[in-house]
């Protein structure tokens, strides 16, 4: 699939990741206060790796209204939720735990006591419960945080891989190296309000260039084919000077201080 327009968003290149991370938190804190603040709740969806780390630990710090705050996760390796490799397990111990958000305002994808494929149906569900919205309708979270992989994936949205072409579900089968994973579908990625994505390091720089070059196979570079879904949506590109050498020249983008 060769999408032949690179995506439309605003690129911000910070001079590292702490102040990658203090724009992520600006980013978010606003997008959950102006959801609160006009329909009573805000939603998000978390990315897991490395890289959002940081900035759960500052969320751990925010004084939001956490009661009308839902959280969700835009994908989850299929493991128990205290393995180490589990997104769930990473939130909670740098966020999650250290805020009186309600229990039943954090929304885990299942991955105990369900096969790969019936734990996706089931997260759809739970997206349809929570969000109100009836089948065939996509769920608008005012907040999708994703990162990308050296390898150009988002979410569990990997290279070559079946998921990138499910647009007719909210959540799907992902797989890396044949281990399965949950990840939420294209379709539910570009209704975000805000779509975040948080990317460090020189590692990211190769995929970057795929991403925002004026043709290229995303179905190699899955990043890419985010696109927001309209103009009502907002998709910015949170990256380092390191990972920001990636970004072909003719690619405008904002370089914060
Ligand atoms: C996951 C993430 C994944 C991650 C990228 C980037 O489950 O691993 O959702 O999509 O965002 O792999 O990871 P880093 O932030 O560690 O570079």
């Amino acid at each position: 699939m060769t999408s032949l327009s690179p995506p439309i968003a605003t690129i911000e290149v910070l001079p590292d990741l702490a102040a990658l991370v203090n724009r992520a938190y600006d980013y978010v804190h606003q997008q959950l206060q102006q959801g609160i603040a006009q329909r009573g709740q805000a939603t998000l969806a978390l990315s897991g790796g490395s890289t959002p780390r940081p900035l759960y630990e500052r969320l751990a710090q925010a004084d939001l209204a956490w009661s009308q705050i839902q959280v969700f996760w835009g994908d989850e390796r299929f493991v128990p939720p205290d393995h180490p490799d589990s997104n769930y397990r990473m939130a909670r111990q740098a966020w999650l735990d250290h805020v009186p958000l309600p229990s039943q305002n954090i929304h885990p994808m299942p991955t105990v006591g369900f096969d790969p494929e019936t734990a996706a149906a089931h997260y759809a569900q739970t997206l349809q419960t929570a969000f109100g919205t009836a089948p065939g309708v996509w769920p608008q979270f005012d907040v999708m945080l994703l990162g990308m992989g050296d390898d150009g994936h988002t979410a569990s949205l990997f290279p070559g891989t079946a998921a990138l072409d499910v647009r007719d579900r909210l959540v799907t089968v992902g797989e890396k190296s044949g281990e399965p994973r949950i990840t939420l579908t294209y379709p539910v990625l570009q209704q975000s309000r805000l779509i975040l994505f948080m990317a460090a390091g020189a590692s990211k720089q190769a995929a970057l260039r795929q991403i925002f070059a004026p043709q290229a196979d995303a179905a190699q570079y899955p990043a890419r084919a985010v696109q927001a879904a309209s103009s009502e949506n907002n998709l910015v590109w949170l990256l380092d000077s390191a990972a920001g050498e990636g970004i072909p020249e003719n690619i405008a983008i904002v370089r914060s201080t």
